[in-house]
């Protein structure tokens, strides 16, 4: 039925109609790169553009839609999309924090509730979720993704997609997923934004295409591109990326759209003038045109001169067309304009109260000793430090729609959740940052810091004075939003500013110091975890903010969150990330140990593991039971572990599964993640978690990029971590 209404159509749309499909123009509220589209209510009446994007409200796009459907001769409606990245008004914890989870549960109705709420607000297509895979911590937008595991990143993607276009993208409130950034964009070299991309094929194919490839199984609608080049060729004229993988082996059958002029860039990127980019971009596979307008301006032309066919055209302009009838627009181009649908969805008690439970999820406890967490509902607390009062940076970097003055500060929800037994004494102590052109660059791009102009030894002096009154210091520190997120790379990940200063002074108080940290990155923290009695990592963690904090602080919630991406010891380690390769002279950790792969001056560790997290209790696991010893190549195996409660607080743990191919064709990471199980256990209780390892999971790529199952031993490790873990063995027999 798609197909014909499409032919019919496509039968009556002149080549300059078709192009016009392929345009995608930013309007209105925000500038997302260095060009806004002009002459844009013109451009649609004349039909000249296929999407708009950055516009929200039903009643701003019901406006544009009828510019689209009212003036142009065959009355093709709009595509709206925007950045919904975690949630659309009701902000949740930033993508790296929703991972932090490992709740796929959580993460799913994180995207149902965005979709829900986008939806109503007139939009239909969202970009997101990003679930490139992020191993060096300086990389700003390593906050946007799952972290560094392809298997953990793989679940996330598909929950995410399942959240935002549930089972029918006709429904009113399901909106259209865009997997992005294909391909590879998170290992970016030295962790600078844009940076160039090259990677073996059996790295990319085991570590680094699983999420997209997860994400387009579970049926997402569109690709966006990404601003890289993989190995020589960059992504957006990538052919063997965007048609030969993506398509002919994946069987993606959705749109591809370039990221925001990434066409244009190909220009700088060295592949060729402006005209041919534009004909490379078509024909390796990108359909419609963020921005840049290349499409628009060069593929008339470009058909005349025999650079393109209008076959070429009629592809990519017919992938649009379909995506629109999924969505049901060429039924209703209104259906996602309903100002009444939108004032009874868009963050409605029911959805702030979500956004606080799967905030509280996200959090991560790095350190607790003498159990000074979770604190008491009396008593007197210094709350110290330039998050500790902030809204602002509450809701993260790429909150969209969401609106800063609804965050709850971490102030407001502990009042909110102690109550009056509670005495707050706060001081500021530090400003986020000190550096004088950093404070530029971030507020140039929306930043709103509130820079104190005291002399930091003063602002020190009035936090040290306010901690010594006081039975508790709770330190509030971390990164502004604008220092994750996209171009916010850091070279150096410490704590920015000041902020170390501070807690050295408050340390010398002698008062117990929890740190809260807010931060969209692994940070190294070395003196931080040498010095804080208790360390809670609460990501940015959107409307709710302050009160999913404060639910954790004072043991509403048990925390039970888990590190998705390494935090390392120093910047100098970094990419760091738990799946590495033994070398040929592995590190076993003995100081005069000189010719092995290592530092001279740091460990191998991390400071804190992949799959770390802490909990106000504590979990005993037992020796891991496999089912069998020796299984054939078609088999599976059970592996069973008791977990037992053995603290005094209810509290969930996540139990993961590592597997390690011991001998390959080529070389294996030492333990990969196979599995993972949430639990609930109460105080006391004991439960058997069962694992299942399938073929698939002990399958990788060869270096033929067969995927393959070699027989031979494995060994499985089962743990609270990827570090701390128990160990057992099996082989896998060469099939008779
Ligand atoms: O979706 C984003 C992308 O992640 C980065 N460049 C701009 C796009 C649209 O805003």
């Amino acid at each position: 039925e798609m197909d014909k209404f499409i032919d019919e159509l496509m039968a009556r749309m002149t080549l300059e109609e078709k192009i016009g499909q392929l345009n995608l123009v930013a309007v209105g509220f925000d500038v997302t790169g260095p060009v806004v589209s002009q002459n844009v209510d013109e451009n649609i009446r004349k039909g000249n553009v296929g999407g708009v994007f950055n516009t929200f409200t039903p009643v701003a796009a019901r406006k544009l839609q009828e510019m689209a459907v009212n003036n142009t001769r065959l009355k093709i409606p709009l595509l709206f999309g925007y950045d919904v990245i975690h949630g659309h008004r009701t902000i949740f914890p930033i993508p790296l924090g929703l991972s932090t989870s490992w709740d796929m549960e959580a993460i799913e109705r994180s995207a149902r509730i965005a979709a829900d709420e986008a939806s109503a607000d007139g939009l239909n297509w969202v970009f997101s979720p990003m679930v490139d895979i992020a191993r060096d911590a300086r990389w700003g937008r390593i906050a946007e993704g799952a972290g560094e595991d392809p298997y953990l990143g793989s679940q996330v993607a598909r929950a995410m997609v399942r959240g935002y276009q549930g089972d029918d993208l006709s429904e009113e409130n399901t909106v259209m997923a865009t997997v992005k950034h294909f391909a590879l964009y998170g290992a970016a070299e030295a962790g600078r934004d844009y940076n160039t991309v090259d990677m073996s094929l059996n790295r990319m194919f085991n570590e680094y295409l699983p999420p997209y490839k997860a994400a387009i199984e579970a049926g997402a609608g569109s690709v966006m591109t990404s601003f890289n080049e993989v190995n020589g060729v960059p992504a957006s004229a990538n052919k063997w990326l965007l048609t030969e993988l993506l398509r002919d082996k994946w069987g993606f059958d959705g749109f591809v759209v370039t990221d925001y002029t990434a066409i244009n860039e190909l220009v700088a990127h060295g592949i060729g003038d402006e005209a041919h980019v534009g004909a490379l971009a078509l024909k390796a596979g990108a359909d419609m045109d963020m921005v840049g307008e290349v499409f628009l301006k060069n593929l008339k032309q470009a058909v005349q001169s025999g650079a393109v066919s209008e076959e070429d055209i009629n592809k990519a302009t017919r992938r649009i067309l379909e995506a629109k009838y999924k969505l049901g627009l060429f039924e209703d181009p209104y259906l996602y304009t309903d100002e009444e649908r939108a004032k009874n969805t868009i963050m409605k008690p029911a959805y702030r109260e979500a956004a606080r439970e799967i905030a509280r999820k996200s959090m991560v406890l790095l350190k607790n000793e003498k159990q000074v967490l979770p604190l008491q509902k009396s008593g007197t607390i210094a709350l110290i430090g330039p998050l500790a009062k902030n809204q602002r940076d509450m809701i993260g970097n790429w909150s969209g729609a969401g609106d800063w003055k609804q965050a709850v500060s971490l102030e407001q929800g502990i009042r909110n959740v102690a109550g009056p037994g509670v005495k707050i004494k706060y001081a500021k102590g530090a400003n986020i940052a000190d550096d004088e052109q950093m404070i530029q660059r971030l507020n140039a791009h929306g930043g709103d810091l509130e820079i104190d102009k005291r002399s930091s030894e003063e602002m020190i002096a009035e936090a040290v004075k306010t901690a010594s009154a006081s039975d508790v210091i709770v330190a509030v520190v971390g990164e502004s939003q604008g220092m994750t997120g996209e171009a916010a790379s850091r070279a150096d990940i410490t704590l920015p500013g000041q902020q170390r200063e501070l807690l050295k002074a408050l340390k010398k108080t002698g008062k117990p110091m929890v740190v809260v940290l807010m931060n969209g990155r692994p940070l190294a923290l070395t003196w931080e975890d040498e010095n804080a009695d208790a360390i809670l990592e609460t990501w940015f963690a959107g409307t709710e903010a302050g009160n999913a904090i404060a639910d954790v602080l004072f043991g509403n919630y048990n925390p039970s969150g888990k590190l998705t991406a390494s935090f390392p010891q120093v910047v100098g380690q970094v990419p760091l990330y738990y799946a590495h390769k033994n070398t040929g002279r592995p590190f076993g950790g003995e100081l005069l140990d000189k010719y092995k792969s290592r530092y001279m001056d740091v460990t191998n560790e991390p400071l804190y593991p992949f799959g770390y997290g802490l909990s106000y209790t504590t979990f005993d696991y037992s020796q891991p039971q496999l089912s069998k010893n020796s299984i054939s190549a078609n088999e599976s195996l059970e592996v069973k572990v008791d977990v037992k409660n053995t603290g005094n607080y209810d509290g969930e743990e996540v139990v993961q599964l590592y597997v390690q191919d011991v001998v390959g064709s080529i070389t294996r990471p030492v333990k990969e993640l196979k599995g993972f199980q949430k639990i609930n256990l109460k105080k006391g209780e004991t439960q058997t978690v069962t694992f299942t390892i399938t073929p698939e999971d002990l399958m990788f790529y060869n270096n033929e990029l067969e995927r393959v199952l070699e027989p031979g031993e494995f060994k499985v490790y089962v743990g609270t971590n990827s570090r701390d873990v128990q160990e057992a063995s099996f082989t896998v027999r060469e099939n008779q």
